[in-house]
């Protein structure tokens, strides 16, 4: 009996042994195994590397490509506003003589925020209506430029002229001439307006048209004398209709 039992836990033991033989052969084989897969994972590596290592220069140029173009375009849209904004401006330029197209012009003026620059001839025209006709209408057959006191400055500044004068023998008054023949408008929006007993612009819109082919003629606003002291509703409706409401 005893020997017997010896013989089973001496089987039992052998059993054991091998056992432990087999999980030492699982652990040398799972080794070699190892072994050979980290070089394998260790190329695998560099190659992914290399292949990284080719995009990331490239990403970066990308990168600090794109982060200069948004720079550069944000920069532009930028720069462009500001000049729009600059180039915007506005001014109203009038003549007047006895003050129907100045009260207007400040209306013009309050309604939109512009600057305004009068038109003062050099030599100041008489008080005496009766002789003013004449003047005028002698300045005008002899195609006069008579010459203005001051300056407005410079015009680049501004994109939008607002124009006015009174109705004078079916014309503008020649000094307004001396005013479109001395700034180039060129590229300027002019919105012209004019008082007058009844005339209206006459032909005075088409003369700006043709002297300063280059400029963007706006529908004008006419105000008889008569409603001159009051043109606000006149200026406010004008303005809308062009857009131009400040
Ligand atoms: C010399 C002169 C010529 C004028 N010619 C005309 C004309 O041809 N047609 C017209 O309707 N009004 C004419 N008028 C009237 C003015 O156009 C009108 O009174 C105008 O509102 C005056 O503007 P002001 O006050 O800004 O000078 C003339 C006025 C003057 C002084």
């Amino acid at each position: 009996m005893i020997v017997a039992v010896r013989g089973k836990l001496k089987k039992m033991s052998k059993m054991k042994t091998m056992g432990y033989k087999m999980k030492k052969l699982f652990v040398i084989v799972a080794g070699f195994l190892l072994l050979f897969a980290l070089p394998a994972c260790g190329n695998a590596e560099p190659a992914s590397n290399a292949e990284q290592s080719a995009e990331p220069p490239n990403a970066t140029e990308q990168t600090l490509e794109s982060d200069e173009a948004e720079t550069e375009t944000s920069k532009i849209p930028k720069a462009a506003e500001q000049k729009e904004a600059d180039t915007m401006k506005s001014l109203v330029v009038y003549f007047s003589w006895s003050g129907n197209t100045r009260s207007v012009a400040k209306e013009i003026q309050q309604q939109t925020g512009a600057d305004i620059f009068e038109i003062v001839p050099e030599t100041p025209y008489t008080d005496n209506y009766d002789e003013l006709l004449d003047i005028a209408q002698n300045e005008k057959r002899g195609n006069a430029r008579p010459a203005i006191s001051s300056s407005p400055g410079d015009l680049d500044e501004y994109a939008i002229i607002y124009l006015g004068y009174p109705n004078w023998w079916a014309d503008m008054p020649m000094v307004i001439y001396t005013f479109i023949d001395d700034y180039d408008l060129s590229g300027k929006t002019i919105a012209p307006f004019c008082t007058s007993g009844g005339s209206g612009f006459s032909g005075s819109v088409g003369t700006i048209k043709s002297m300063e082919p280059d400029a963007e003629i706006l529908d004008g606003l006419h105000v008889r004398d008569s409603g001159a002291a009051n043109p606000g509703s006149a200026v406010t409706d004008w303005l809308g209709k062009l857009n131009l409401a400040g």
